[in-house]
């Protein structure tokens, strides 16, 4: 029916009943029981008591009061979108995942981007950049965040991190971006996580749009090859439109005026056919190369320039299609850094080691039920085929007699393992005693985060300048304040030093103790 030609019905009190007729479906319940009133409950008379019997009014009210699912714990607020990955070139030689082998080969994806700290209601300045592979040899994801480097060196520290920075318990704000005394605390304690305030008060994360942001998959990972060789690698997002930011009074503005600005630049480019892109770069190398740096490559604070190590560009993703339901794709698509492919290994970077584990465990909570896997978006798009069964929502199950494996069935006891096709974890010797600390590669804190100040224009480095006087002069206790400031003062002396004085301390505070390895042999 065209808008507004409907029959139209008022009932006795003058409200509206809108009919089925034509093409236009008859609404039903659950349980597909066609409904008459929409409008109104059923009632003793004309005035009530409701009745209680009233099946549709109380599955209604049921369904509405259950609408609502736990937000992720962090990325709460995000955007998805579907499209495809385009592989340039065959990279047989590097790695056996199979969405690398064939030049021109499309795989399905799904993107979805994702503030950081902000509950889900918060604007909208994005940071997560996640990506669902639906290769045809099972889904891969690539998890990953718009700054090339992370907070923590140890997942152990996450849930520090991410207290830290949301509100604070006792009063319920502030939320995300604004600062404030626990965060700052947790970061001036936190030598580690130097390199990447210089980089959150930079410019260049803050992104003009989606589809200006670069993307980091930031742990060193492993491509495996067919003969079973390894090539570290790391990942990166490279915009075809190029990296563009916004200054911080631009943000500001855009997330008063529409804090769903970017959500809708990506809705609308899409919906227009202006297919926003980007490239996969690698930078690939061996043991030996990554024994030359002063740092270690498992260091998720640490990247390695790409003027040592050029980004090699394989492929490209191009986002063409919006989802048909927010909720039903955005929300419930679950991304892991432990869905990885044959071809593609995990290194022994110990926030990488972290979050295999907290992704799964997160999902159950937020999905509620181990069959998550069942629902579309995070469906493989290939057969899956086990002898895991039932619990809630379970749309499929093993088939036939046999739900175990090894049995006497034959073809008719279901799927069997592949030596050849199986996922096989590569063969890293690994020997030591078990002990908690942390390798003494791991202790210089400062030297990437000079780096990254000096690479900036004057024009940004005033930019850091102000975002740190900004922040910290809304911290109230003046010891967190210095205490910043002492680790800047390893960063650049000339940056310390103006901070110092935009936040108006009588001295400058010495310099941080420098970062040693941290105390040998820690009793586990
Ligand atoms: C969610 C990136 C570190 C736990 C996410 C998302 C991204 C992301 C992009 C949102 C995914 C989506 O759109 O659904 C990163 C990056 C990290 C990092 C780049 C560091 C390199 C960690 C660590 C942990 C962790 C160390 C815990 C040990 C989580 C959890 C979620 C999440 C629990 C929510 C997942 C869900 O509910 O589906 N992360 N993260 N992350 N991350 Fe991380």
């Amino acid at each position: 029916a065209k808008l507004g030609e409907e029959t139209i019905l008022r009932g006795a009190g003058g409200e509206t009943h809108q009919v089925a007729e034509g093409e236009v479906p008859v609404l039903t319940t659950q349980q597909g029981v066609p409904v008459a009133d929409d409008q109104n409950s059923l009632k003793v008379g004309a005035r009530g008591p409701t009745l209680l019997e009233d099946f549709h009014f109380r599955e209604k009210l049921f369904h509405f009061d259950h609408e609502r699912i736990p937000e992720r714990v962090v990325h709460a607020r995000g955007f998805g979108a579907h499209g495809f990955f385009e592989t340039y070139k065959p990279l047989s030689d590097l790695t056996a995942a199979d969405l690398f082998q064939r030049k021109g080969e499309r795989t399905p994806v799904f993107v979805r981007f994702s503030t950081v700290a902000g509950n889900k209601g918060s604007p909208d300045v994005a940071r997560g950049f996640a990506v669902k592979f639906y290769t045809r040899n099972g889904n891969w994801d690539l998890v990953g965040n718009n700054i090339p480097i992370f907070f923590i060196q140890d997942a152990i520290k996450f849930p520090d991190l991410v207290h830290a920075a949301k509100q604070e318990p006792d009063r319920g704000f502030p939320q995300a971006q604004t600062a404030h005394d626990n965060f700052w605390d947790f970061i001036s304690l936190s030598p580690e996580a130097t390199h990447m305030a210089l980089w959150i008060m930079s410019d260049r994360t803050i992104p003009r749009s989606f589809r200006f942001m670069e993307g980091f998959g930031i742990h060193t990972f492993r491509l495996v090859n067919a003969e079973g060789r390894s090539t570290y690698v790391k990942f990166h997002w490279k915009p075809k439109l190029g990296l563009q930011s916004v200054v911080w009074n631009e943000a500001v503005k855009i997330n008063g005026a529409d804090p769903d600005y970017h959500r809708r630049d990506l809705w609308n480019a899409i919906e227009a056919g202006d297919f926003p892109e980007w490239e996969l770069g690698m930078q690939l190398f061996d043991d030996a190369f990554a024994d030359q740096f002063p740092f270690d490559v498992l260091d998720a604070t640490k990247i390695i320039p790409e003027e040592v190590l050029p980004v090699r560009r394989v492929g490209r993703l191009v986002l063409d299609r919006n989802v048909d339901n927010f909720f039903a794709e955005t929300e419930q698509v679950a991304f892991c850094t432990q869905n990885i492919v044959p071809g593609i290994d995990f290194t022994n970077d110990p926030l990488l080691q972290g979050r295999n584990f907290s992704y799964l465990d997160t999902q159950l909570k937020r999905l509620g039920s181990p069959n998550f896997t069942h629902i579309p978006v995070n469906a493989a798009k290939v057969e899956v085929n086990n002898f895991q069964q039932d619990g809630h929502m379970a749309m499929r199950n093993p088939r036939g007699r046999a739900n175990y494996e090894p049995n006497s069935w034959g073809a008719a006891g279901g799927p069997r393992e592949s030596r050849e096709r199986g996922f096989r974890s590569f063969a890293a010797e690994e020997a030591g005693p078990k002990r908690r600390m942390r390798a003494e590669l791991f202790a210089d804190h400062y030297s990437q985060a000079r780096q990254f100040y000096i690479s900036q224009t004057e024009t940004e480095q005033t930019h850091i300048k102000n975002a740190f006087v900004f922040e910290l002069s809304k911290v109230e206790t003046p010891a967190i304040r210095a205490r910043m400031v002492s680790h800047l003062r390893h960063v650049d002396e000339d940056l310390a030093n103006r901070v110092a004085d935009g936040l108006g301390l009588a001295d400058l505070p010495p310099a941080a103790e420098p970062a040693r390895p941290v105390v040998k042999d820690l009793a586990p």
